[in-house]
């Protein structure tokens, strides 16, 4: 007969934890240790960007076969970094939703796998909830807070009132601004990932060269809605001037242009959502958290009164540290999940009728 754990039954408790984190769901493979939520005792990130880099983008079957491959060397050697054994790990934590099902499958049977051969508990963390929470374990910051979240598949501004609560105020309506980033990069053939490569090109770029147009959405419903396609087709639409050799668009200066609105657009709305919704302060997470001019224009909102948290840059990329540092704050909460744990490739909870 099976006997399943009772799927997460609430009880207050309060105990030291060690923590294995677990991220597979894109071209990440990572494990990380993470002491009562806080300590980070190692967090080991073996990218597969350079074997991505031929398609100039992340080819899902080529993931999850990596991870196949990669996953057991990577938990032991975030194990081994923390100066630990197996024994030690209290609890095993997994990004199961969103992303790659197939990659995020590797990853939730490892660490299945993982918990049943050592007795512990299980949990399946959301990796957008992750991004968001890095933030607070090397800066915790009181709640409420604006939260912004920007990576490769997600732009959202949120009112975050505690880890586990979160209500939507703007998402963008078609591609990410870091999805935006990375085709703008791959139509010029500038570089391979899209983001770091604007970013740095950026930094030698006039950022006036070209005024690209702002998005046009209608600001009844989601005032605080974003879109980028419209900037990146205009962005593309530049591309004969940059083939026939016209003396502005240049690399540097294309990317600059870019990343100045598309950073703009973020910020016009995270400006109005602080006006309206009274925060006094904001944290960032995410891929996309990582751009310098992102970071700076946050920071400057420190001038009017603003607290402003991100994570470092390591925190920022998809890493375990986070899945193992927000699935702490659930595990004293008593929420664990069973053996029946498994992966979604969706995100329900982002919705505007998220509570
Ligand atoms: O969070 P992340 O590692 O994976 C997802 O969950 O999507 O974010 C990846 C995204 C990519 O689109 C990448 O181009 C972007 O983050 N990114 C950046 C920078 N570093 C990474 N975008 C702009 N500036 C950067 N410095
Ligand atoms: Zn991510």
């Amino acid at each position: 007969m099976t006997t399943w754990l009772t799927l997460r039954v609430k009880k207050s408790i309060d105990l030291s934890m060690t923590v294995l984190g677990i991220e597979t769901s894109c071209d990440e493979c990572s494990a990380a240790v993470v002491r009562d939520g806080r300590d980070i005792l190692s967090n080991v990130i073996a990218t597969q960007i350079e074997l991505h880099k031929p398609y100039q983008g992340v080819v899902p079957e080529l993931a999850s076969r990596l991870h196949t491959e990669w996953i057991s060397q990577v938990v032991k050697a975030a194990i081994a970094q923390a100066g630990l054994r197996n024994e030690d790990i209290d609890a095993v934590a997994v990004s199961n939703r969103p992303g790659l099902l197939g990659s995020l499958l590797v990853g939730v049977n490892f660490a299945k796998s993982f918990a049943y051969a050592l007795g512990i508990p299980v949990i399946g963390i959301d990796h957008i909830r992750a991004h968001l929470y890095a933030s607070q374990i090397e800066n915790p910051l009181e709640y409420p807070y604006l939260g912004v979240l920007v990576s490769g598949g997600h732009t959202v501004i949120c009112r975050v009132e505690g880890y586990d609560s979160i209500q939507v105020l703007g998402t963008t309506i078609d591609d990410a601004i870091g999805e935006a980033f990375d085709k703008v990069a791959k139509f010029y053939d500038l570089g391979y990932p899209g983001g770091v490569v604007i970013d740095r090109l950026s930094k030698s770029g006039d950022p006036m060269a070209f005024l690209f147009p702002g998005p046009t959405l209608d600001r009844g419903e989601h005032p605080y809605d974003m879109s980028y396609s419209g900037l990146k087709t205009g962005v593309i639409n530049q591309l004969d001037k940059f083939r026939n050799g016209d003396a502005q668009a240049t690399p540097e200066n294309i990317a600059a242009s870019f990343q100045r609105c598309a950073v703009g657009i973020l910020m016009k709305r995270v400006k109005a959502a602080l006006k309206d919704t009274g925060l006094k302060r904001v944290s960032a997470g995410g891929g996309v958290a990582a751009n310098s001019l992102l970071r700076s224009e946050l920071k400057a909102l420190e001038q009017g009164g603003y607290t402003v948290t991100f994570p470092s840059l390591k925190l920022c990329t998809d890493n375990g540290a986070m899945v193992a540092g927000l699935a702490y704050r659930y595990l004293q909460d008593g929420f664990r999940d069973d053996l029946r744990l498994t992966a979604s490739s969706r995100v329900a909870a982002f919705k505007h009728a998220y509570p």
